[in-house]
């Protein structure tokens, strides 16, 4: 039975279900997300990093997910409150993601079709749109799960468990394709809506300190190459160009302009 809403998000709303064991995820009406997320939780299943997928139902015409109900904290909130533990938090972090791509998902969409789509619809001139699309063409496939929206707001932490949520954007690629997709979020994307001034100056601060534990955790933990970094945070640029988040456009932009410049010297 539906409970109190939880939360709310542009996609979906989150209700406690059943007493305190479980959460459904609605979707909102003409929203799809339910396919990935389901496909991601069910090969998570025993991965401990994830919270368990328990049914899949349709309420008034809407799709939902049950999932089970994780207590602990979003990892933003937790910086806010306690930005001493950001180093632990950003190793944490980087574990998380690691075990994600050890993860195997061969019948996900892939993440370079995800990335061809977005570009085609990004907010950018048709030359840097043609490059990173050329670019594209040129990055790997690969079968790993690629969770496409990793950041410290979609991370629950309790006491030393951390469980990653908000699956919607999840493909199969290579490891690094997401690695990047996370770099970007850390070091260029605008804070959450919401987010108090005290806490965006924290973060401007922050946020690189963030960035470079993740990335250095990540590189020593991982046992993937890493071998078009800078292709694939060209790309999800110019992806990224396609989310509609008008405060992070020029950002973007003069970076993806500077790299086609450098790709024409
Ligand atoms: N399994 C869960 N257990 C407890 N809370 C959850 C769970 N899944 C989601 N939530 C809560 O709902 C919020 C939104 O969920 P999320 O999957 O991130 O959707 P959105 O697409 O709206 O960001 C989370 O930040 C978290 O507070
Ligand atoms: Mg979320």
């Amino acid at each position: 039975m539906i409970g109190l809403k939880i939360a709310e998000g542009r996609e979906a709303e989150v209700f406690a279900w059943q007493g305190e064991a479980a959460v459904l995820k609605l979707y909102r009406p003409g929203y799809s997300g339910h396919f990935a997320e389901s496909a991601a939780l069910g090969q998570l299943e025993d991965s401990g990093v994830a919270p368990r997928l328990i049914d899949v139902v349709q309420i008034d015409g809407r799709h939902g997910l049950v999932m089970e109900r994780l207590v602990g904290t979003d990892m933003l909130a937790l910086l806010e409150r306690q930005p001493w533990r950001m180093f632990a938090l950003a190793r944490m972090f980087a574990d998380a993601h690691v075990l994600v791509h050890s993860v195997q998902a061969p019948e996900l969409l892939d993440v370079r079709q995800l990335l061809a789509t977005r570009i085609e619809g990004a907010v950018a001139r048709p030359e840097l749109r043609d490059f990173a699309l050329r670019i594209l063409e040129g990055l790997p496939s690969g079968d790993r799960l690629c969770h496409g929206d990793l950041h410290p707001g979609n991370v629950l932490v309790d006491a030393g468990r951390v469980s990653v949520i908000d699956w919607t954007n999840t493909t199969r690629g290579v490891p690094e394709a997401d690695y990047a997709r996370t770099m970007l979020l850390l070091e260029r994307a605008d804070p959450m809506p919401g987010t108090s001034l005290l806490f965006r100056g924290v973060m401007a601060a922050g946020r690189s300190a963030f960035a470079r534990a993740y990335s250095r955790t990540y590189r020593k933990h991982s046992r993937d190459p890493l071998r078009h970094f800078d292709s694939w945070v060209i790309v999800h640029t110019a992806a990224r160009l396609a989310e509609g988040i008008e405060v992070e456009e020029p950002r973007l932009l003069a970076f993806l302009d500077r790299a086609w410049r450098r790709a024409a010297c």
